[in-house]
């Protein structure tokens, strides 16, 4: 699996702050990923691509962009790249593509702005951004954001001001793992990271993961895909990114994992999955930051399970790259699954998958992905009307799916 998306754009990020060198094995190197890269140079750091996966960042103060920041598809990018600005007192625009230009900001720029940052524009991109932050903060991260959390420790590294995140429900944590691997004093406490006096970076040697959320397409096929089985290692098992894994097996999936052992902080191994029955099975909104970007291919893996699934809590999914909750609901019924939306919650009815339908993505690397793995259970094959955008996040996508028996062709 190419790496985890989460950790690549944190290592450089980090990386970037940290005095002196950081070098990264593993990095994924994908669309978001890489307009992260882009954008760290515009900032000044030193950051250079040395053989397939492998980076090195030179860290250090960061300066205004001459240009606006371009992050295309990625909120981790822009959001994560707000609050590392404000925190270096620099000011920069940022700008993406429209799915992004869409999604809400006002979840980050609320506190940065509490915490000093000067910010011209709405609650969507196009916005400026003006660092320094001078006050500290006590955030509640509420809905369950990591790229919030991430947003608001990062600005506090520019400050001295106590800053800390309460968290209702714990949302994904490798920023926090991060920055105490860059040597930064961050302490936790239940469900609040606090930072330290020491807020100082110092670059190291980062080896990224396995993206679990790339992994789950593989091994969901694995488990609705009779006769098959499928392994992959060195996958991220950072208990705040296993839900999907804990879903397959809740629903009865064959599953093994193996080899589990410590990476820069963070917990990896290997995960094994063979084709099985697969039980329906009902999900709950504490359950979702575990797995919040699985759950379009949960939702494929439940029409591949015997009775219904339901998940809830599921409003969050209505503003990621595209409105998932609405499109899974629709990609699935138009190729025959019993699927329906019903307030936050959606409802799978598994059974025979037709097919035989073009699904429509909204330019959605997750949905698209989704239903294409969809179509390796279904009685006829399923287009997706745009696939493009899965090289944001998975650019070996089809070459991966290939080297494990899937037909994936180009349609005129
Ligand atoms: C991410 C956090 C999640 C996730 C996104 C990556 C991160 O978003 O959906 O793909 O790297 O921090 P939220 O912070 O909006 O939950």
């Amino acid at each position: 699996m190419p790496g985890d998306k989460s950790l690549s754009h944190r290592a450089l990020i980090v990386g970037a702050l940290a005095a002196g060198e950081t070098v990264i094995a593993g990095l994924l190197e994908s669309a978001d990923v890489l307009a992260t890269a882009t954008a760290l140079r515009a900032f000044g750091a030193r950051v250079e691509h040395f053989g397939p996966g492998r980076w090195r960042v030179i860290g250090g103060a960061w300066q205004s962009p001459a240009v606006p920041i371009d992050c295309g598809n990625s909120g981790t990018s822009v959001r994560l790249l707000m609050g590392a600005a404000a925190g270096q007192g620099v000011t920069a625009t940022f700008i993406g593509d429209a799915s992004l230009s869409k999604r809400p900001m006002r979840r980050v720029k609320a506190p940065l702005e509490a915490m000093g940052a000067v910010f011209e524009g709405g609650d969507t991109l196009p916005l400026t951004v003006s660092g320094p932050v001078c006050q500290g903060i006590a955030h509640v991260n509420v809905p369950a954001s990591a790229q919030v959390k991430s947003a608001v420790l990062l600005a506090g590294l520019g400050t001295e001001q106590p800053v800390e995140v309460a968290e209702p429900v714990p949302s994904r944590d490798h920023s926090e793992i991060m920055l105490a691997e860059f040597g930064a004093e961050v302490i936790r406490e239940g469900n609040v990271v606090r930072l330290g006096a020491n807020r100082r970076l110092s670059g190291r040697l980062v080896t990224i993961a396995g993206d679990p959320s790339s992994a789950a397409f593989a091994l969901g096929a694995a488990a609705i895909v009779p006769g098959s089985e499928v392994t992959v290692e060195n996958v991220l098992l950072n208990p705040h990114r296993s839900g999907f894994v804990m879903a397959l097996q809740r629903m009865g999936a064959d599953l093994a994992m193996s080899n589990i052992r410590g990476q820069n902080g963070e917990t990896i191994g290997d995960v094994r999955v063979r084709f099985g029955p697969l039980f329906g099975a009902e999900f709950t909104a504490e359950e979702i930051p575990s797995m919040v970007d699985e759950i379009p291919i949960l939702a494929v893996v439940a029409a591949g399970a015997r009775g219904e699934t339901r998940i809830e809590g599921l409003d969050e999914l209505r503003h990621k790259e595209s409105d998932r909750l609405a499109l899974m609901a629709e990609g699935l019924a138009a190729c025959g699954v019993e699927a329906f939306a019903e307030g936050d919650a959606l409802v799978v009815r598994g059974g025979p998958i037709r097919g035989e339908a073009e699904v429509r993505t909204e330019g959605d690397h997750r949905i698209a992905m989704s239903h294409l793995v969809l179509g390796l259970a279904a009685e006829q094959p399923v287009t997706v009307d745009e696939a493009e955008m899965i090289a944001t996040s998975f650019p070996t996508f089809r070459e991966a799916m290939r080297g494990i028996g899937a037909k994936i062709e180009e349609v005129a």
